[in-house]
């Protein structure tokens, strides 16, 4: 079992999950690519740079039950036993295509069970359900904490209206939406963050690279980024997840295979963006 010494929790910043009293980092690390049927040495690069990542001290690991068809939470499943599980914050998700309360018990069951853990600390809705209603959705995040099952419970991909006529239907109070924010796709931040800032909910950011890395990112965007990335000796990458989080109420789980990205990323935490380029990247930013 490998243990954490105190500096290591210096490394990463961290952030208010929603009104919950506690404090997780800020940058977590996102495992959407994790793909099945691939050989041993794909499996062990992502355990290597998952493991990189925890030691950066970005712990908060997020998974979800679609990924890789459970592939990805198994492979997690595998990196974080070889932790102190009180260290690590874990989050999976839902497949909203479920139908009923008991195939979505045993959907949640099969996600710890593959994950190796007694229970998520945050457990979300991964999509609004077109065949579930929201009363039913949230009749299992109340079931989960109630059980010990979930410590947190939220959800992703609801717009505003959706996430207030969830929390009606729910004792728990959702402490996050985990919704697809980034330079190139702002709406969130500007529109919503106001009222979930306003509530005590923490914004997650998925995709906070344009899901491709935006090696490929032009424009007048480009420009003002890669001046701002020069001032601050860092990469563009760097700038754009540091955009994020360098507003109040917002962590993000960027996802990386190569370890060089994610020493990257860890880094992107400590950028402090002024309000001038954080509204310049607005300007030039499409929402
Ligand atoms: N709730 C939802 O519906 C939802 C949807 C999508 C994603 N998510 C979550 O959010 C996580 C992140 O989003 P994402 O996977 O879509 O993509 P992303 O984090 O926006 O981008 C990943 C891409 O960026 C590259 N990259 C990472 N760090 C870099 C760096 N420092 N410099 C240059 N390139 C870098 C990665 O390369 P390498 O991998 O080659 O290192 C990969 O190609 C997911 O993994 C998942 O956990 C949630």
């Amino acid at each position: 079992m490998i243990k954490f010494c105190d500096d290591f929790f210096k490394i990463m910043r961290k952030i208010n999950l929603g009104k919950t009293g506690e404090q997780i980092p800020i940058l977590g690390q996102g495992t959407w690519g994790i793909k099945k049927g691939k050989n041993k040495e794909y499996y062990n690069s992502w355990k290597s740079s998952l493991r990189k990542g925890i030691e950066l001290g970005m712990t908060h690991i997020d998974t979800a039950e679609f990924y890789g068809l459970g592939t990805s939470e198994k492979t997690v499943g595998e990196v974080i036993a070889e932790y102190d599980r009180d260290e690590l914050f874990i989050t999976s998700k839902l497949f909203p295509m479920h139908m009923g309360f008991n195939a979505m018990k045993k959907a949640a069951y099969r996600s710890l069970k593959r994950l190796g853990i007694k229970n998520f600390d945050l457990y979300l809705i991964h999509w609004p359900s077109p065949i579930t209603s929201k009363q039913k959705q949230m009749k299992i995040l109340d079931f989960l904490i109630k059980e010990g099952k979930a410590r947190y419970v939220g959800v992703s991909n609801f717009s505003v209206e959706q996430f207030k006529k969830s929390q009606t239907y729910l004792n728990a109070e959702l402490v996050t939406n985990q919704l697809h924010a980034n330079i190139t796709k702002q709406e969130h931040i500007v529109d919503s963050l106001p009222y979930y800032t306003e509530k005590g909910v923490t914004l997650t950011a998925y995709s906070p690279l344009g899901h491709r890395g935006y090696t490929s990112l032009k424009g007048e965007l480009r420009e003002t980024i890669n001046k701002i990335a020069e001032s601050h000796n860092a990469t563009i990458q760097q700038i754009a997840i540091a955009w994020l989080i360098n507003h109040k109420n917002v962590m993000s789980i960027p996802k990386a295979f190569h370890i060089k990205h994610v020493e990257e990323n860890a880094k992107a935490a400590d950028i402090s963006l002024s309000e001038t380029e954080l509204k310049l990247i607005e300007s030039n930013g499409t929402h």
